[in-house]
């Protein structure tokens, strides 16, 4: 797609049972990319497809799982990611960290940490106010201490991974269920210089555990997939939690205080909600 044009996809409305909500449709945004959710009882969601072969694929899954095709529209989707490129300029976040595209690398002054991301498709240059507050906390917990091991749960561009090697983590992984982004995350990583291990192994087979976990993803994922975080924590390791908005946070709370968290700090930006989190005390 040039700068400038836009992309046709195929909207594709489904609708199934409510209980799918927690199990059919995270199966379905693992394999076919994110939903929008249009009501919970009756299930509504929207996904956005490729073509009529896709379409086809997606159909026989979803049916699997319970669900109907509803309709289907064209829809055309704007080329963000060029515009996006063209605006995209030097970001300062927290004390020392500089998010810079490729064109403006190298300017950074002593003391100042640059992460060179080349804007893509995946979400993450640290403009959102979810990403910077992760970021920001981020950067608090390596000034404190010493962080060995990170996982990044959704790391999009890898914004957030990277952001904790340069702070001094040893072993940093990334997941998350978009292949695009992973390669997109990847190639950031080389940007920087950095081998770290980025992958769309969902959570739940991932294996190890870290000293902090790191998850910019909605409210709706941060629900779902609370205690396979809990599980990737070792004990007194920290979570980092942001992506839901800040009226959602007492319901994050309930969701994740009665695993064996305490409340470590709660932040507000904008419409946008942080939570850090102690794992193992409570
Ligand atoms: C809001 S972006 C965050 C990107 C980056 N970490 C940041 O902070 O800017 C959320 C990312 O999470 C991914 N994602 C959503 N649900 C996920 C899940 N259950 N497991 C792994 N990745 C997920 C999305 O594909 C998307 O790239």
């Amino acid at each position: 797609m040039k700068a400038g044009q836009t992309q046709t996809l195929l909207k594709v409305e489904v609708q199934g049972p409510q209980e799918a909500l927690e199990e059919g449709l995270p199966l379905l945004v693992e394999s076919w990319g994110g939903a929008w959710i249009l009501t919970e009882d009756p299930l509504e969601a929207v996904f956005f497809l490729k073509d009529p072969e896709e379409v086809a694929r997606f159909g026989e899954e979803a049916s699997r799982l319970g669900f109907s095709l509803r309709r289907v529209d064209q829809c055309q989707v704007e080329d963000w990611s060029q515009k996006f490129r063209e605006s995209f300029r030097p970001l300062r976040v927290g004390r020392s960290l500089w998010i810079v595209p490729p064109w403006a690398r190298g300017k950074t002054g002593p003391g100042e940490i640059e992460i060179v991301i080349d804007p893509g498709q995946a979400f993450g240059t640290g403009q959102h106010p979810s990403t910077a507050l992760i970021l920001e906390a981020l950067e608090e917990h390596f000034q404190e201490g010493l962080w060995p091991t990170v996982l990044d749960v959704g790391t999009g561009s890898g914004i957030l991974a990277l952001a904790a090697a340069k702070l001094g983590a040893r072993r940093v992984v990334g997941l998350d269920v978009d292949p695009v982004a992973v390669e997109e995350a990847r190639r950031n990583a080389a940007l920087n210089g950095l081998e770290l291990t980025f992958s769309t192994e969902p959570l739940k087979k991932h294996l190890g555990k870290y000293h902090l976990v790191l998850a910019n993803i909605s409210a709706w994922d941060l629900k779902i997939l609370a205690q396979e975080l809990a599980e990737h924590l070792l004990p007194g390791g920290r979570l980092l939690l942001s992506g839901f908005l800040a009226q959602e946070i007492p319901e994050m709370l309930e969701t994740y205080l009665p695993l064996r968290f305490k409340l470590l700090k709660v932040r507000e930006r904008e419409e946008w909600g942080f939570l850090a989190l102690i794992w193992g005390k409570g």
